[in-house]
């Protein structure tokens, strides 16, 4: 079977390092891209760091690689494209997010910003991938967990292992469809191989939908404790995402997501069944999906 050479954008994030994994198992041999130096550790993976204006920082001429998956943030994308170009780019397959949908409206100001971004990012890569005939993909998934090193889900678990309860809004009944990382790299390894499937947009979501309070049920019960979430009111939501913001580990945490408990963010991943066989497992959280007692 001839050597199949693949392209990873973002190839250290929670997706990325499952992708290799996966790739590996498939024979692919991965040119994998970080900003940041990283040890050559397998043979059928060969580590570039990224220079500052979007360059590898190694000569590109001899390598030919027509297939891309970039599974960094879709707005960094376009400082990529001279890359993606010179290396001969036939076929990408991109991550983007259903938060283009489902932040859109938010009443935070940074989380409108992460969904116009994603928005505009879309665009973008299609306006030059269609430009330069290049076939694209782009992949949506919703709330990704696993290995215990999502935003997600082990954000969740590492709140209730350390105070030993969880805050809620409300009756915390919004609809979540928490998809696990290695259903959503699988989806993205039949999306670069289903060579008929072109320029298309797929959403992808878990096997399982759920409401809110019950997905934060399934965490307390896979950390081995009673459930004790805990209904407070927005004002309180307010002060404390106010006060919390000062601790880097919650910087991220918004008013807006504990309105959010109560929205139902359900999406449709019919199409993705059909072309991508993706038959995502339903909500489960192995013991490898939890953070480390040390994290
Ligand atoms: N997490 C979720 O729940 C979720 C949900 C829906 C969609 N997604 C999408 O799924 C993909 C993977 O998500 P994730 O949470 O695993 O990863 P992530 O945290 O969104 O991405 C981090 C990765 O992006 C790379 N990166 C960031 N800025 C970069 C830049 N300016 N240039 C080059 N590389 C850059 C980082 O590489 P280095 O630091 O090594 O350079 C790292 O590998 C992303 O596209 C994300 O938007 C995520």
């Amino acid at each position: 079977m001839n050597a199949q050479y693949i392209g990873l954008l973002g190839a250290t994030s929670l997706l990325g390092e499952c992708l290799l994994k996966q790739l590996v198992r498939d024979n692919w041999h991965i040119t994998a891209f970080s900003r940041h130096p990283v040890p050559q550790i397998h043979p059928n993976i060969k580590w570039q760091q990224l220079g500052i204006s979007g360059q590898a920082n190694e000569n590109i001429g001899m390598n030919n690689i027509s297939t891309w998956l970039c599974v960094a943030p879709i707005w960094v994308l376009p400082e990529y494209f001279g890359l993606l170009s010179a290396y001969g780019a036939q076929r990408i397959v991109v991550l983007s997010s259903t938060s283009r949908f489902t932040k859109e409206a938010s009443s935070n100001f940074s989380e409108r910003e992460i969904a116009l971004q994603l928005i505009k990012g879309e665009e973008l890569v299609q306006a030059w991938a269609e430009a330069h005939g290049i076939d694209w993909i782009i992949l949506r998934p919703t709330l990704i967990y696993g290995y215990g090193r999502d935003k997600n889900v082990a954000e969740i678990a590492k709140f209730i292992r350390r105070f030993g309860f969880f805050p809620v809004l409300g009756s915390a009944n919004g609809l979540r469809q928490p998809v696990h990382v290695e259903d959503v790299a699988s989806a993205c390894c039949s999306a670069i191989s289903a060579l008929n499937l072109t320029n298309r947009s797929y959403d992808l979501t878990g096997g399982e939908t759920l409401h809110y309070r019950e997905m934060v049920k399934r965490v307390f019960a896979a950390l081995n404790r009673r459930p004790r979430i805990f209904t407070i009111p927005l004002w309180l939501f307010q002060m404390a995402t106010w006060g919390l913001r000062w601790l880097p580990r919650y910087q991220s945490w918004t008013a807006a997501m504990a309105e959010r408990m109560n929205q139902d963010l359900r999406f449709d991943c019919s199409d993705a069944k059909q072309d991508l066989n993706f038959f995502p497992r339903s909500f489960s959280l192995a013991q490898e999906d939890l953070p480390r007692k040390t994290d």
